[in-house]
């Protein structure tokens, strides 16, 4: 955040309802302030009925771009000028850029899940990976997954919502998907790597796994998208099964990174906003 706000401080901002306990102000107001680029980050509530009339205000008073939460992620596309490709293919928005009055929408959420892999060395091409959960952020995931040639199989509690997401990305990927429920979860024995995109784990199910420890080997490297808490209880066991974790605060920073990227045109200062992440979740 710049020290002194005046009238050429860009705004940036986050859309959602609710929205009091985003994280985001805290990491790309750091990065602002580190960087040195005249920008302000601010939380918007907009709720579901005000949705156009918040997208067209901000537009109006010069905002450079907004982040898009829950509720909002699909609704905002029918209210932008443009999509970007892989956003569209997922059918979210996180992330929308206003330029010369001129809005385009992207998806930061799977490339900045593929990022935070591959800054802690983890390959995904040609990897047998297993993805539990097939809601929004699963979806964005697995879309950016395909892509990049990972042989992918979808576990669910409901094992109908699973077959639907394999056969969207089948679909719109041309790869092949596998899926099945949590009863499948055998398949697990032959993976390289599984990642968790359900909400198990996280708020008043903190003390729950979406797995029995039984199926963890030590050839998995296990990620989870939840990050507070840092360590959960399936990162916990997959320690102790000898497995290598990824916890879910990379994905969190770098798809701030990439919309501060977009906003911006400038290299995020990543360690940077991970440290100013880390230092919000001891606070909470
Ligand atoms: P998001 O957009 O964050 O991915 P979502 O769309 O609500 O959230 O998706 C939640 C995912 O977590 C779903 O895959 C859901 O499984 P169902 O399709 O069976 O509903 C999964 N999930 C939520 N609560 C769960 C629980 N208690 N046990 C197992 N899976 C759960």
């Amino acid at each position: 955040m710049p020290d002194n706000i005046s009238g050429r401080t860009r705004i940036c901002g986050i859309i959602g309802d609710p929205v009091e306990h985003t994280m985001s102000p805290s990491m790309q107001n750091e990065a602002f302030r580190i960087t040195g680029l005249d920008y302000v980050y601010v939380p918007f509530h907009v709720v579901k009925e005000k949705l156009a009339e918040a997208v067209r205000g901000l537009r109006s008073a010069g905002c450079a771009g907004f982040n898009v939460t829950i509720p909002h992620k699909v609704t905002v596309m029918n209210l932008l000028d443009e999509i970007d490709e892989a956003a569209a293919c997922i059918g979210a928005v996180n992330t929308v850029v206003i330029n010369g009055g001129r809005m385009k929408g992207y998806n930061t959420d799977g490339e900045g899940f593929l990022r935070s892999l591959g800054a802690e060395g983890v390959g995904i091409s040609g990897r047998k990976i297993v993805v539990m959960g097939a809601g929004g952020a699963a979806r964005a995931i697995c879309h950016v997954l395909a892509r990049q040639e990972a042989v992918l199989t979808i576990l669910n509690r409901s094992a109908g919502n699973a077959a639907e997401l394999a056969d969207e990305i089948n679909r719109k990927t041309g790869k092949p998907v596998a899926s099945g429920g949590m009863e499948n979860a055998d398949v697990i024995s032959g993976a390289e790597v599984l990642i968790n995109t359900t909400s198990v784990g996280m708020g008043f199910r903190k003390a729950y796994s979406p797995l029995e420890s039984r199926f963890l080997h030590t050839g998995l490297t296990v990620c989870d998208i939840v990050y507070n808490p840092p360590e959960t209880e399936l990162l916990r066991q997959a320690k102790a099964a000898g497995c290598r974790t990824v916890d879910g605060l990379g994905m969190l920073v770098w798809q701030g990174a990439l919309s501060f990227e977009l906003w911006t045109g400038k290299p995020a200062p990543v360690e940077a906003m991970k440290e100013a992440m880390r230092r919000r979740l001891e606070t909470l």
